[in-house]
């Protein structure tokens, strides 16, 4: 994979303030470049099932926290972490139909636009 199209946290790009959020999202962006590496034996159905699997702990986290805190858009960010959970059990579903690399792309430019844009509301809540 081209170091270009890798997903690279950043303290000063991809901090939301809070460590515990920071230090799931770049584990999770670790994980999405190793899973997508290609590197492993894996098969497409176990790189997905584990992408599932690790959002929807970081996303337990995170929606318990913006409860904890009554973050007002609470409700609506969490439509938005079941959104892609939705998409991702659809191409999981889909798995022999659908190439890698659309679901690596999607992965990845939802993560980076995620954080960057939505995940960074509440960062000054
Ligand atoms: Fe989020």
């Amino acid at each position: 994979m081209s170091e270009k199209r890798k997903l690279v946290w950043k303290e000063d790009e991809y901090s939301v303030g809070n460590a515990e959020m920071d230090e799931q999202h770049k584990l999770i962006f670790t994980i999405i470049n190793e899973l997508f590496a290609n590197e492993s034996s894996k098969s497409k159905m176990e790189v997905l099932t584990e992408l599932i699997d690790y959002s929807n702990v970081h996303f337990s986290s995170e929606e318990d926290m913006l409860n904890d805190t009554s973050y007002a858009e609470r409700f609506d960010h969490a439509l938005l972490h079941d959104e892609y959970n939705k998409r991702l059990v659809y191409f999981l579903d889909h798995i022999d139909d659908i190439d890698i690399e659309e679901i690596y792309d999607y992965a990845r430019l939802w993560w980076s636009s995620h954080v960057l844009v939505e995940d960074m509301k509440y960062k000054n809540n």
